[in-house]
Parts: C-alpha cells; sequence; structure tokens
C-alpha cells in the first residue's frame, strides 16, 4: 500500500493527463499536424471530467476567450513537444536500444502510435488509477501495442524500480527514457531521486530526454488571468507545480555521467515551422527540452 495521495484520471495531477489528450486531440485535427494521436479522443470520449474538455476544436468555441487560448495555445505547444520525443525515441531505438521507459506515461499512447523496431520493449509507469482507465479504453478499442508493452502501475515516489524490474526490465541493458510532462508535479526531493534512480538503472549507451521547465515560469502561471483560465480547466499549476529548491537537473545528470544538452522549446518550434502564441506561448519562454547519453 502507498503512503502516496492516489489520483484518477479526472483529479488533481491524473486531469492533466487528460488535458494534454485534448492538446494532442486538437492538434491531430489541425491540417498542419505535427503529430497524429488517434487515440487521445478515444480517452476524452471515455472519461467522465469535472470540467468540459474539449475533443475537437469546434468544442472550443463556447467556452471563454481566456480558456479557448489556453487549449488551442497549449495543443500548439503539444505538438511541438510530441514530435520532438517521437523523434528522440525512435533515433534511440534505431540505433539499437530496446528498452523503453516512459516515467508518468499518462495517456502518452506511443507504444501504439509509433512504429517501433522489432524486440523493443516499452514499460509505462503512472499511478494505478490512470493505467486502469487508460487499459480499459485501449483494450474496449482492442488497440495493439506495436512493441511489446509492460505497464508498472506504481507512484513514482514509491519503490518503482523493483517494480520495473519485476515487469521485466533489465538494468544490465541499455534504455532510453523519456519524462515528458512530469518534472514540476515532482518536488525537489522526488525529481533528486528519480534521476539518481534512473542513473542507477542506465547501463552504458543510455539514453534520456526530458521536458524541463525553468522556475521562471511560476511568476506566468501565479498571474490572476492565467490562474483564472487555468481553473476553467480544472487545474490549479500554482498548487500542482513544484519550483522551490529545484536545482538545474543538467547537474546531477552530469555528474552521474550523462552527457546533457539541452534545446530551448522556441526553438524547436521554429525548425518545425509552429508559431507559438496565447498563454502558453509565454511559458514556453521557460520550457527546454533536456536530451541525454551515459
Ligand atoms: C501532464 S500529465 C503527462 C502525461 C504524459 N507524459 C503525456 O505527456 O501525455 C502528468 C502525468 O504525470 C503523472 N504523475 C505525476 N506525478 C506522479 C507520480 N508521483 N507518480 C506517478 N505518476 C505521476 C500523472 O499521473 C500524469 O499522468
Amino acid at each position: 500500500m502507498t503512503e502516496f495521495e492516489q489520483w484518477d484520471i479526472v483529479t488533481g495531477i491524473g486531469l492533466t493527463a487528460l488535458g494534454v489528450a485534448a492538446g494532442r486531440a486538437l492538434e491531430t485535427e489541425r491540417p498542419d499536424r505535427l503529430v497524429s494521436d488517434p487515440y487521445a479522443d478515444a480517452f476524452l470520449a471515455a472519461a467522465d471530467a469535472p470540467v468540459s474538455v474539449p475533443r475537437r476544436l469546434a468544442d472550443t468555441e463556447p467556452l471563454s476567450a481566456a480558456a479557448r487560448a489556453m487549449w488551442t495555445s497549449m495543443a500548439a505547444y503539444l505538438g511541438v513537444r510530441s514530435l520532438f520525443f517521437d523523434r528522440f525515441l525512435m533515433t534511440a531505438t534505431a540505433g539499437g536500444i530496446t528498452q523503453v521507459v516512459v516515467a508518468a506515461a499518462g495517456l502518452d499512447a506511443r507504444a501504439f502510435r509509433l512504429e517501433w523496431p522489432p524486440g523493443t520493449e516499452l514499460f509505462e509507469i503512472d499511478q494505478p488509477r490512470v493505467l486502469e482507465f487508460k487499459d480499459d479504453v485501449l483494450d474496449r478499442l482492442g488497440a495493439r501495442p506495436r512493441c511489446g508493452r509492460h505497464v508498472v502501475p506504481i507512484d513514482l515516489r514509491d519503490d518503482w524500480p523493483a517494480a520495473l524490474e519485476d515487469a521485466g526490465f533489465d538494468r544490465g541493458r541499455a534504455a532510453v527514457w523519456l519524462a515528458e510532462g512530469l518534472l514540476p508535479f515532482l518536488t525537489a526531493a522526488a525529481e533528486r531521486l528519480l534521476f539518481d534512480r534512473v542513473s542507477r538503472l542506465s547501463a552504458p549507451g543510455s539514453r534520456l530526454a526530458a521536458e524541463h521547465l525553468a522556475p521562471s515560469v511560476r511568476a506566468i502561471v501565479g498571474e490572476p488571468e492565467y490562474r483564472a483560465a487555468t481553473r476553467q480547466l480544472g487545474v490549479d499549476l500554482v498548487d500542482l507545480w513544484h519550483f522551490d529548491d529545484k536545482e538545474d537537473p543538467c547537474r546531477p545528470l552530469t555528474s552521474a555521467g550523462w552527457d546533457v544538452r539541452t534545446v530551448p522549446a522556441y526553438e524547436v518550434a521554429a525548425a518545425y515551422r509552429r508559431e507559438l502564441h496565447g498563454p502558453m506561448g509565454r511559458t514556453v519562454a521557460h520550457s527546454r527540452f533536456l536530451t541525454a547519453e551515459r
């Protein structure tokens, strides 16, 4: 039994997984889409969310201008983020890494939507009720993963390395790790523990990618209009995100033997010819993508 708070797909942090699935559903509808996630809409249809979560761009029209701007700008950013990490994972597995670990997988459907090399084993870690909801929907759809898929239903502050190894992860072989849309939800201690554990489980040749938000983003998410708009999405990021005492993750990773690189998210967006406006456009200035190799 865990000592940590449990959530499902329509409460607290769990609801943010539904929110990003909505972003991917809206992105999928764009004629200039960067990624296509055919599973996102099924998750939205199945969830009994306490707030109006749009499944289509047209669903944002009745919302307040602020909430509409929040959804559409979030979707535009998620297209960029998803494509960047899709490419990172596909390059790592094409290069011979056969183990993929998605920390805080939420409703990430990469196991189903990407064309993985034969022999790829993908592990999804998230809270039990989040993964239960996801698997119910995927089972009902008859969705088939395009790799070996293993769910690891556990809190990332619990002993997930043991659960991961029980699920078949082999620390003797290189792995590629992803932490997308996760780090702000962890306290400084939990973030440090995550990177320590990932490093301990990473054989030479392993790779890692993470989305990192600088603590300076706090000024924006704390603005009254921004807070009001995110509350209409059912969450208050000021309460859910932690920045106190956080160090730049490049430091512990470099000390643990990782060769770390970072790229600002807006540079990636420019390379993909995607303009980012609206509220998320402003937070993106504080976002960067971190990649590392050991
Ligand atoms: C914004 S969602 C991102 C989900 C997914 N990575 C994506 O981009 O679609 C945040 C996810 O982090 C998960 N999460 C946050 N803290 C966690 C923890 N301590 N243990 C397990 N999962 C956690 C939530 O359950 C949720 O699925």
